[in-house]
């Protein structure tokens, strides 16, 4: 077998053989594959995708080149959760505690964001002292005890994915749907839960921006799933706008402490509702309706915010002593009207320029800094009212770009709910 004749089959639209994908995979990651000759095949596969088969190949291969987490040695159907990601999604800092209230075991490793705002893990590093970096050992050891733990992803999480995706972000090759599938399934898998909840997002401040590619992905990543005897479920869901009030890392789990305390955003409340009784119900093999029950119940109750203090404490952190910064600017509205819509994409971009979030691996993150939106969609709002505030530290931005992400008009327009359906 050889490289170039792979790269020329899948130029001539050709459907690679098992043989040939874990040749690609083994010799890429031993070094006898090139990123060069590794680039091309991926942009070949940009253009002219893979079928069902040739993907369950690419997943299986990528699982493969790491190790597949055992958690035999936990009581109970274990459930993990994955968003394609966005501005302001701080769902699995809820999920989690609700889910575990319910007895259901959560077992979540997370990563670090690369992109406009951090991801879970530089969440919860806003709290001071919570530590990220349990053994599997810990790991096991605290979700028997409590049902609940997020740590970082182990490094031999399907390795070959973490190569091949270093690869895709600077080539021009992040967007294809069996290349995205494929790398969020193999981790997924290889994390070793029983079953999976997906929350594909679709919309200007998702990773997929069209609603019927987002759709083909959920379908996707919903087959290989259930190939692994996991059984799988997506949840849609709408990115236009940033999910919740709150967009940068410590004023995300602040948030996340809020509606644990059954206050806050409706939408972002909702979402992480369906989330977690999708969760419950497969865990436990209950209807949807008696899952989301239990789960409301116990958002009311306070046993999930109960939950999420002492995943807190038993992993070092002091709840008391989140980083938000005490430098903070109002925004306020230039305009009379309705918001019918905060440009999600905008907002990150103007979280990044504080210092919320990073474009490279080694780059650090502040995680005092953010923004804070006080009016949401569908509020009216007069000139002169405040829209929103700015945390800052040491990086200011132009306040008139985040008047400019708000679209204020004099009528208020309709707009799709944040829950759009669900595929299994
Ligand atoms: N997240 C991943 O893990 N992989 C992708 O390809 C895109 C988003």
């Amino acid at each position: 077998m050889n490289i170039v004749e792979i790269i020329n089959k899948k130029k001539n639209n050709e459907v690679l053989s098992n043989e040939e994908i874990n040749y690609v995979i083994n010799g890429f990651m031993n070094g006898e594959i090139k990123d060069y000759q590794m680039s091309s095949l991926l942009m070949t596969i940009c253009f002219n995708g893979m079928n069902m088969e040739e993907i369950y190949f690419l997943v299986d291969a990528m699982v493969k080149s790491g190790n597949v987490i055992n958690l035999s040695s936990i009581n109970g159907i274990k459930v993990d959760k994955h968003s394609t990601g966005g501005i302001g999604d701080k769902t699995t800092l809820i999920v989690g505690p609700l889910v575990a209230s319910c007895g259901v075991p959560f077992v979540k490793m997370s990563g670090r964001g690369l992109g406009y705002t951090g991801g879970t893990i530089d969440k919860l590093e806003a709290i001071s002292g919570f530590r990220t970096n349990l053994s599997e050992e810990e790991f096991v050891r605290q979700i028997n005890e409590i049902n609940l733990s997020i740590i970082s992803q182990t490094e031999n999480i399907a390795p070959a994915d973490k190569k091949i995706y270093a690869l895709r972000d600077v080539t021009g090759t992040t967007n294809s749907i069996p290349l995205i599938a494929s790398s969020i399934m193999s981790k997924k898998i290889a994390s070793g839960a029983d079953k999976i909840v997906l929350d594909v997002k679709y919309g200007i401040g998702a990773l997929v921006k069209d609603k019927e590619a987002a759709i083909e992905l959920a379908k996707i990543m919903v087959k290989i799933g259930n190939r692994y005897n996991k059984k799988t479920i997506a949840i849609l869901s709408n990115m236009d706008n940033p999910l919740g009030n709150m967009i940068g890392n410590g004023l995300e789990v602040k948030e996340a402490i809020d509606i644990l305390s059954y206050r806050g955003n409706k939408e972002l409340k909702e979402l992480c509702l369906v989330l977690a009784a999708y969760m419950v119900s497969l865990s436990k093999n209950i209807d949807y309706k008696e899952a989301r029950d239990m789960v409301v119940n116990n958002l009311i109750n306070g046993k999930a915010l109960n939950k999420f203090k002492d995943m807190i404490l038993k992993q070092g952190g002091n709840i008391d002593n989140i980083k938000i910064s005490n430098n903070i600017i109002e925004v306020k509205s230039n305009k009379n009207g309705y918001i019918n819509g905060i440009n999600a994409l905008s907002i990150g971009k103007l979280v990044m320029n504080l210092g919320a979030g990073r474009l490279s691996k080694e780059q650090g993150i502040n995680h005092g800094v953010g923004i804070e939106l006080v009016k949401n969609v569908g509020d009216n709002v007069k000139v002169g009212d405040v829209i929103a505030r700015v945390y800052y530290e040491n990086k200011t931005i132009d306040l008139n770009d985040v008047i400019e992400s708000f679209k204020i008009e004099d009528n208020l327009v309709n707009k799709e709910y944040i829950v759009l359906g669900v595929i299994q």
